[in-house]
């Protein structure tokens, strides 16, 4: 295998935040395999990153389409040690009509949100065990641990493969291979929806998610606002009250 060190998989590399840890782990020195569904996107990308940037185009909500990828990957020697599973449904598909529980919705959530990231981990965790290890860094939400009204197939999809990751994270961890989970708060991106307070930018938080990947921790709360103050008061407050602060700041 190459170079493995300096090899990085990041899916939903086409937009938002995978863009930007895209961009970044090429400003670090990193060989980036850029995954995605939008072709026209990932190819101004590797226009703009010629040498550093593989695109490849994606539908990671089918397993068969990730083992494929992964089967091409391997057989030209390409294997990742860093896994930035980023890529989700975003945009208005998140917001849920009221009055409608849209089951068809719910299994793409999890198609994409859960599957989709869980099959590079079923692909690649034994292939990156024998060479070296990985560490398969998970995109969350805060999400996962704050439930907000219309948003139930994300909530739900980000809370069991967040679980899942705590999960691997302990049965691996006399291995080589880590698994660790970001939990943004609102970052701005073309997949956001709503006005809240404190967002993010998509470059700061890539900085911060590269340097997370490459220390031992864990987990991380990127945003000091809804770690210390938010979440917490959030938690505390009448499930009413957050019913309208969240119904107010999706709508604007
Ligand atoms: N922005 C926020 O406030 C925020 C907060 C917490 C967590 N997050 C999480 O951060 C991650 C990135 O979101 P973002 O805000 O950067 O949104 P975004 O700009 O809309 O990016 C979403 C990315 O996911 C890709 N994607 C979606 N479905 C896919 C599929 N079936 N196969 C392959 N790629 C797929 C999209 O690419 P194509 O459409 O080209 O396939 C796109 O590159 C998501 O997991 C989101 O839940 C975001």
């Amino acid at each position: 295998m190459k170079d493995r060190q300096k090899i990085a998989l990041v899916t939903g590399a086409s937009s938002g935040i995978g863009e930007a840890l895209a961009r970044e782990l090429v400003s670090r020195g990193w060989q980036v395999i850029g995954i995605a569904r939008s072709a026209d996107k990932l190819a101004k990308l590797h226009k703009e990153l010629p040498e550093a940037f593989i695109p490849i185009v994606c539908d990671i909500s089918k397993v068969e389409n990730i083992t494929r990828t992964s089967e091409q990957l391997r057989d030209k020697q390409l294997c990742p040690s860093l896994f930035f599973l980023n890529a989700g449904i975003t945009g208005d598909q998140m917001i849920e009509h009221e009055n409608h529980i849209d089951l068809n919705l719910h299994q793409q959530f999890l198609q994409t949100g859960y599957f989709g990231a869980l099959g590079w981990v079923i692909f690649w965790e034994p292939v990156c065990r024998g060479n070296g290890g990985a560490n398969f860094v998970l995109t969350s939400s805060l999400n996962a641990v704050l439930a907000v009204p219309n948003r139930a197939g994300y909530c739900a999809a980000k809370a069991a493969i967040s679980k899942a990751f705590e999960c691997l994270s302990m049965t691996y961890d006399n291995t080589l291979n880590r698994f660790s989970i970001v939990y943004p708060g609102p970052t701005k991106t073309p997949g956001i929806r709503g006005s809240y307070p404190f967002t993010e930018d998509r470059e700061s938080l890539a900085r911060k998610m590269i340097d997370f990947a490459q220390s031992k921790r864990r987990r991380l709360i990127p945003s000091k606002f809804y770690h210390y103050i938010a979440l917490p008061a959030l938690k505390l407050m009448p499930e009413k009250w957050v019913v309208k602060i969240f119904n107010s700041m999706q709508r604007t």
